[in-house]
């Protein structure tokens, strides 16, 4: 399993920590910054780690900012990408499951480090359901991107 990491400079210390435990724990990681506490934009970590995932290089993609909503706004203008912002392991499981999301989003600010750790490895030790109903929902939310709506007038 080979998963693409980043954050800004909010979620550097935490992107760190959590870097050493999955690496410690076995999994293979490629670090696409920051690389400091210095303040940077987070759209310019989501873009690298965020296009590998979609071409299919990487399997998942963990982002850190503040709060995990910048990194997840960002993420999810990229084909292919299902990111979910995530504060606690009920939620990591069932967006696997449910969604099969392939990026993890997390908020520096809002959660600890030992949680950030628990609610990656939920995330990556749990598949997708593969049941009909959650693949049909997720086609629905792939067709949004081809699908011109009327009431914009386009
Ligand atoms: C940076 O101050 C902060 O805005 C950023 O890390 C993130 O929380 C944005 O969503």
């Amino acid at each position: 399993m080979k998963i693409a990491i980043g954050s800004d400079h909010a979620g550097y210390d935490m992107k760190q920590y959590l870097l050493n435990e999955l690496v410690q724990q076995g999994y293979e990681l490629k670090d696409y910054g920051t690389h400091s506490t210095e303040s940077c934009d987070y759209p310019d970590m989501a873009v690298p780690v965020c296009r590998v995932v979609s071409e299919g290089e990487y399997d998942y993609g963990i982002l850190i900012c503040g709060t995990g909503v910048g990194m997840s706004l960002a993420a999810n203008r990229f084909p292919k990408i299902r990111a979910a912002n995530v504060a606690e392991p009920v939620t990591a499981q069932l967006t696997r499951e449910h969604n099969d999301a392939n990026v993890l989003c997390l908020g520096s600010r809002v959660i600890g480090p030992l949680l950030a750790v628990e609610i990656a490895r939920t995330f990556l030790a749990t598949p997708f359901s593969n049941e009909q109903r959650h693949k049909r929902r997720i086609e629905k939310i792939e067709a949004l991107s081809h699908c011109p709506d009327p009431a914009l007038n386009r």
